[in-house]
């Protein structure tokens, strides 16, 4: 059986290789990422549609029980709520924001993060290229794209090193995984979606741009991870 080995996330040591993945619209808040955060994994915070936090309670207009407008469904008053909650209970451990490349004000949402207290910034749904740009004054805040493929994380790389930086790590996901694969759905079963394959693809990629640790999704049991550590994921998500 592999060892599983603590991973380094930019400048945050993690001491077990398991990235709890972000899952929106209140699954993954305080009580989880910073339970996850305080056992040694890395704890992920949704920063989407934080306004239902608390029940609404940080939203700053709502209208028959929803919040109106990007700003009010973004509430920085709730990101804040939220990390300060979850240091209650991770204390200063690692602690990491998912934040969609697809949603609505996604820049102010990374600005909000950072102010929040996030020492990662995790996104898939899209190819966040301009994320280095928004984390310029920011160097401690590590950033670590989301993929499906060798070809996504190229490209990444490629805008990210013209803009200073790299990823920290890289996030792969298969079809089985719970995210935004990028695929369409006829094509998910192809044998080139399947994860064990963008698995080696994306390590192959990765070697070309550096020796950031990437974390591989889609994973079930331990089997699972054994397995996909065989193929040299470093890390699960
Ligand atoms: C209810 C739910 C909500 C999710 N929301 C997000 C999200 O907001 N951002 C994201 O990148 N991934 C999201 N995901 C994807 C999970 O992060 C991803 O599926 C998981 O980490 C991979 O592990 P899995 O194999 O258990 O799905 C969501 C998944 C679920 C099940």
């Amino acid at each position: 059986m592999k060892e599983l080995k603590g991973i380094k996330i930019g400048k945050y040591y993690i001491e077990k290789p398991i990235v709890q993945g972000g899952m929106g619209v209140g699954v993954s808040w305080d009580q989880l990422a910073g339970t996850v955060s305080k056992n040694g994994g890395l704890g992920t915070i949704s920063g989407i549609c934080t306004a239902y936090y608390d029940n609404l309670k940080y939203c700053k207009k709502v209208v028959n029980g929803r919040p109106i407008g990007a700003e009010a469904l973004n509430s920085k008053e709730a990101m804040m709520e939220i990390f300060k909650n979850a240091r209650k209970i991770c204390g200063d451990k690692p602690l990491a924001c998912n934040i969609l490349h697809a949603m609505n004000d996604y820049s102010k949402v990374v600005e909000y993060a950072i102010e929040a207290g996030a020492n990662i910034i995790v996104t898939g749904a899209g190819l966040p290229l301009e994320l280095p740009k928004l984390v310029e004054n920011h160097p401690d805040v590590a950033i670590v794209p989301i993929v499906s493929s060798g070809r996504a994380l190229k490209i990444i790389c490629k805008k990210w090193k013209a803009a200073g930086r790299l990823p920290d790590a890289v996030i792969v996901e298969g079809p089985k995984s719970g995210g935004h694969q990028g695929v369409k759905a006829e094509d998910l079963f192809l044998s080139e979606h399947q994860l064990e394959n963008i698995v080696s693809e994306v390590k192959e990629e990765r070697d070309k741009w550096g020796d950031f640790p990437y974390a591989a999704g889609g994973i079930w049991d331990n089997d699972d991870i054994q397995k996909i550590m065989e193929l040299g994921a470093d890390a699960v998500h």
